[in-house]
């Protein structure tokens, strides 16, 4: 299955030349018949199905043979991420097929036929897959994608877990991409083994704001204006958010050319982008999103004891539930104090508080901060929003 980031894409990649270099780098690698392994993590939505897809290109030129699959396409069933990588599972494909890739197709049939777990089923299966991709360089180099492994299949990780403990697979380029939440220990689990096993950690970090207003030009086709570039820069660099700006200013008629830039007028626009931003951090979970929604109402920094006081709760389970929000790139961490990484999420997540809610907690958040001293223009500006 292959896989494809989404519509709205510019190519080439804006801001990304230095990771490019690497995945190409590593790619002549595999070639050289050295196993490479790179574990390539991400907030949502900063580009790594782009820059795998990428890779697609650099395998051509090199004649090497690319598999890809996506955890969040192929559903849960057991092994569902390595046979869409590996096998060609539609009837009539039987042709061309190994033994071993034969008898794993019906080992799959079988389980889908019988749900009652078979553990010798089971361990033939992953037994069979780990022979197949140490395997499959024999003949020539290739490169194998797993995309989304936060969402694969339990089986599917079990056998990557298996693979590292034998160390990097022989002439392969093996690309394993990941969002940072939601964490799973199985999945932890494989990303600590591979480490051991000298594999390569690359994280891909938001788009400088230098990249990230020269991807809002590509889309527009021009130079854009300081109205618009000021939207962008609540983007954190994150170039969904920056797609999901443009798309909305244009679809909702905002955009206007005048002046040689194409620049947004009025502010109407913004409460649909509000929408499709929060729509974006729903994978979050309701925990997550209601405690930094409260969040939202301290500003674009906040430090935990305030919120703490503010929402009634322990400092330490506070802690617990924003630490989700930490890994997600959604807030990072700035000694004492939470940032939020991207000020347009703050402010959908703050415009999405009913009123009377917002207004409650407000008066909270002047009461807690003039217990912890803060200034009392501070504490007035929350106390007249409380209002
Ligand atoms: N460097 C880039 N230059 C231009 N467009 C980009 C770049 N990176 C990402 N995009 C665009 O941003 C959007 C999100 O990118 P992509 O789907 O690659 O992110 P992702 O990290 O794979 O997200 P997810 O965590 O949901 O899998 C897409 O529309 C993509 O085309
Ligand atoms: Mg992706």
């Amino acid at each position: 299955m292959s896989t494809s980031a989404e519509p709205g894409r510019t190519w080439p990649l804006v801001g990304r030349a230095a990771e490019l270099d690497d995945l190409d780098d590593l790619l002549s690698t595999a070639v050289d018949g050295v196993g490479v392994t790179v574990l390539l993590e991400g907030e949502a939505g900063v580009g790594k199905t782009s820059l795998v897809d990428a890779l697609r290109g650099s395998a051509r030129l090199l004649d090497i043979e690319l598999r890809t699959a996506q955890a969040s396409g192929c559903g849960a069933s057991p092994f569902a991420l390595l046979s869409d990588a590996l096998l060609v599972r539609s009837p009539g494909a039987s042709s061309g097929r190994g033994p071993v890739e034969s008898e794993l197709a019906d080992l799959l049939d079988a389980m889908d036929a019988d749900p009652v777990r078979s553990v010798a089923r089971y361990e033939r299966a992953a037994e069979l897959f780990a022979a197949l991709l140490r395997r499959h360089g024999d003949t020539r180099p290739w490169a194998l994608v797993l995309e989304d492994v936060h969402e694969a299949d339990a089986p599917s990780l079990e056998v990557l877990l298996q693979l590292a403990h034998e160390g990097a697979v022989p002439r392969a380029l093996v690309v394993l991409t990941m969002r940072p939440v939601p964490y799973r220990p199985e999945l932890a689990e494989v990303v600590a083994a591979w480490t051991r096993a000298g594999a390569r950690y690359l994280e891909l970090r938001p788009l400088s704001p230098r990249a990230t207003v020269e991807l809002a030009e590509s889309l527009v086709g021009g130079p854009v204006g300081p109205s618009l570039r000021g939207t962008l820069a609540t983007t954190g660099g994150n170039p969904r958010l920056v797609v999901d700006v443009v798309r909305t200013a244009r679809d909702t008629g905002a955009l206007v050319s005048g002046d040689g830039v194409l620049d947004t007028a009025g502010a109407l626009w913004l409460t649909p982008l509000d929408e499709v931003v929060r729509q974006r951090v729903e994978y979050l979970g309701p925990e997550v999103l209601a405690l930094l929604g409260q969040a939202s109402v301290l500003g674009m920094s906040f430090v935990i004891a305030d919120l703490a006081s503010v929402v009634g709760e322990p400092v330490a389970d506070c802690w617990r539930t924003l630490r989700h929000g930490l890994a997600a790139g959604v807030v990072r961490a700035r000694g004492d104090r939470l940032v939020f990484g991207h000020d347009l999420v703050r402010g959908a997540l703050y415009n999405g508080l009913d009123p009377e809610t917002r207004r409650a907690l407000h008066a909270r958040a002047a009461w807690a901060l003039r217990q912890a001293g803060a200034p009392s223009q501070i504490v007035t500006a929350h106390l007249e929003r409380a209002r």
